[in-house]
């Protein structure tokens, strides 16, 4: 299902939502857990954006009906913190989602589909995120999802260093199996499409390279698999686990982190095969969770603290073109005074002008500051009146 809201190609969706979805600014975070997209406009008109995601992704609009979660101004801050602090990850704390966020808003950035809204909000969920991490110590003993999928496996199958273990995929989520197992002296096997991508891999991430064809085709001296691939179709099929399961005894453990899955539902009938995939392993994060609810609420008590900061902030972002207008037409009125009265008094020594000149900056800051900081302050507190009031009475006008 996920699959089918991700955008293959992330230049031409900000492009589409930019020029189609009236939205001013977005962001587009796609990740194997979530596809989300965080906008900001005046007026927000959730039509266009559906029609939008759906023409980019290929969708047909009446998909969105019961896979659409929105959330608006202090809820939306509130996820993306949750979202920094590894709290909406599967695996509680886990470090990946915050590198996740960081290179979303460095692509938004470099194609100017964030403004600045969308780069204050994410430089704080950023910063708010690697604080929480930092105090309350909540990534340190989170285990990953390869560990996880280790851990599965060894309470499923007996004496897991003896046996034969095959991993298929040498990507990140390979790796995090591969780190697992190395880190118990676990032997195994690891392939991928490319021989030379798992003879590269398994220098790094260790395991044995096998090339491809030969690994997937003969499962017969295998008794745990691991899978993480992003192949689009069924790599581990009915028919080959149950070739293979004529030749031997004993059964199999098949362990698929994939999403979409690449081992076939069907592969589960077969007698003395168990297979697993991430819900069972999402089972096992629930427990591990529960073991550190403590740390859960210190870092949900970190984020409350610090949601009225980044509200305030993203307040101010509103006044702020006010402020800046205000003072620019009060400088034009002041300059083009300033040029008539010198033209009067034909004054022509450079010391005097100067003088001049900064008396009449310092008079126009004087009285203009304590007014424009009673209105960012104003605007902090969510005083939506005041603002409206300045706006009439400088006929300041926004893009509504
Ligand atoms: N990353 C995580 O933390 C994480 C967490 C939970 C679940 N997952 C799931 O794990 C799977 C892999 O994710 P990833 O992050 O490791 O992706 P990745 O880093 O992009 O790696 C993708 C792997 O899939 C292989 N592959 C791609 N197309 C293939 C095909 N047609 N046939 C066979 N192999 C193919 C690639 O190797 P070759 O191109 O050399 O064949 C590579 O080993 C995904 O389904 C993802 O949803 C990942």
């Amino acid at each position: 299902m996920l699959e089918r809201f991700t955008f293959p190609d992330l230049d031409s969706a900000y492009e589409s939502f930019l020029k189609h979805s009236g939205l001013e600014e977005c962001v587009i975070l796609q990740t194997c857990n979530r596809v989300e997209l965080f906008g900001c406009t005046n007026s927000a008109d959730l039509g266009k954006i559906k029609k939008t995601w759906a023409s980019v992704a290929g969708l047909e609009e009446n998909a969105f009906k019961e896979n659409l979660e929105i959330s608006k101004g202090t809820d939306a801050y509130t996820h993306l913190l949750k979202l920094t602090s590894g709290l909406d990850s599967l695996v509680i704390g886990e470090e990946q989602i915050l590198s996740q966020v960081k290179e979303s808003i460095s692509t938004a950035k470099g194609l100017k589909a964030s403004g600045d809204n969308l780069n204050t909000l994410f430089d704080k969920a950023i910063k708010i995120g690697t604080r929480v991490r930092q105090a309350t110590g909540i990534s340190k003993g989170s285990l990953s999802i390869g560990s996880m999928a280790v851990n599965l496996a060894e309470e499923n199958i007996d004496d897991l260093k003896s046996k034969h273990i095959l991993l298929i995929g040498t990507g990140e989520a390979a790796s995090l199996v591969a780190k697992s197992l190395k880190k118990r002296e676990i032997d195994f096997l690891v392939t991928s499409r490319t021989f030379e991508r798992s003879k590269a891999f398994a220098e790094t991430a260790g395991g044995t390279p096998m090339p491809f064809e030969q690994a997937t085709a003969n499962f017969k001296s295998i008794d745990v698999l691991f899978v993480a691939t992003i192949a689009p179709y069924f790599l581990v099929t009915h028919d080959r686990v149950q070739e293979a399961m004529q030749s031997r005894k004993d059964g199999m453990l098949i362990m698929d982190l994939s999403n979409p899955r690449t081992v076939d539902d069907k592969v589960s009938t077969i007698d003395k095969i168990k297979v697993m995939n991430l819900d069972q392993i999402a089972e096992m994060v629930e427990k591990n969770m529960k073991n550190r609810m403590g740390l859960v609420s210190s870092a949900e008590h970190i984020i409350n603290e610090e949601l009225p900061v980044v509200e305030a902030a993203m307040k101010r972002l509103e006044v702020e073109p006010i402020v800046t207008n205000v003072f620019k037409e009060i400088d034009q009125a002041r300059v083009k005074e300033l040029k008539k009265a010198l033209q009067m008094l034909g004054e022509k020594d450079e010391q005097k002008i100067r003088i001049i000149d900064q008396l009449t900056q310092a008079i126009v800051e004087d009285i203009m500051s304590i007014p424009m900081n009673n209105l960012r302050k104003a605007s902090e507190q969510g005083d939506a009146e005041i603002l409206k009031t300045v706006k009439r009475l400088f006929d300041y006008k926004t893009k509504e």
